[in-house]
């Protein structure tokens, strides 16, 4: 199984033209190691979504490059991209991002049917097992608590072993104990993968857990 390393330098995003326009990132360099878990902090709407949407390449570049294991994403085409992050990324978001119409165990199942992954029932249900959510398997994501949501998500970004995790305020929609509960599931199976892990969270005691925490202010990392 692949872990991903990533070189990120002099990367620029703005947003809007003219009088309008916000330099929200104006040249990151960052390194990040196989296996590292990194935390990204920083002030609301200092950057950090922008970051890792760009991370995923679910946005598109001003200057500089994302290189993640040797590959330049930032000069990708749309295809390529959303075949590299079906294939390699795991990606948590704030606001779970499940499919509403599908079952729990529906929701992890679809990345894997689109990696025509052999045995994707069988692991789709072991991973619904590992979240502790076997009994609420055929429920839709409505019937389950935001905790159960998440939880899910977690397996669902988990299903395809990937090589990086991408999360966005993770436990940011939680109360506090069901947030620390996802994260220490989230943290236990980071752990046993030895994935790759940028997390981002204003929350200084989770980014304690992580191996390394970087700061974005003024659009640089400090
Ligand atoms: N799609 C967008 N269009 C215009 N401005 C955006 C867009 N996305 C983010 N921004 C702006 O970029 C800045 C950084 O946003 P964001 O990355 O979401 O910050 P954070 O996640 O750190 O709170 C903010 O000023 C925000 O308003
Ligand atoms: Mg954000």
């Amino acid at each position: 199984m692949m872990i991903s390393k990533i070189n990120i330098t002099n990367l620029k995003k703005s947003y809007g033209v003219g009088e309008s326009k916000v330099e929200v990132l104006k040249g990151i360099n960052l390194k990040i190691e196989e296996g590292e878990t990194l935390a990204l902090t920083g002030k609301s709407g200092s950057g950090k979504s922008t970051l890792l949407s760009l991370l995923a390449g679910l946005d598109t570049i001003d200057g500089g490059d994302i290189i993640i294991d040797s590959i330049n994403i930032s000069k990708m085409s749309e295809k390529d991209l959303s075949q590299f992050r079906a294939k390699n990324l795991g990606i948590i978001f704030q606001q779970f991002h499940l499919v509403s119409t599908l079952t729990a165990l529906e929701n992890i199942l679809l990345p894997l049917e689109l990696l025509k992954s052999s045995n994707a029932i069988e692991k789709a249900k072991n991973l619904l097992e590992s979240v502790g959510l076997s009994h609420r398997s055929d429920h839709l994501p409505f019937e389950l608590s935001g905790g159960e949501c998440q939880r899910v998500a977690i397996a669902r970004a988990l299903a395809i072993r990937p090589s990086l995790i991408l999360a966005d305020e993770p436990s940011g929609n939680l109360d506090e104990e069901t947030g620390a509960k996802v994260m220490d599931l989230l943290f236990k199976m980071v752990h046993e993968t030895k994935t790759t892990l940028i997390l981002v969270t204003h929350d200084h005691d989770l980014a304690k857990r992580c191996s390394r925490i970087v700061h974005l202010e003024h659009g640089s990392i400090t």
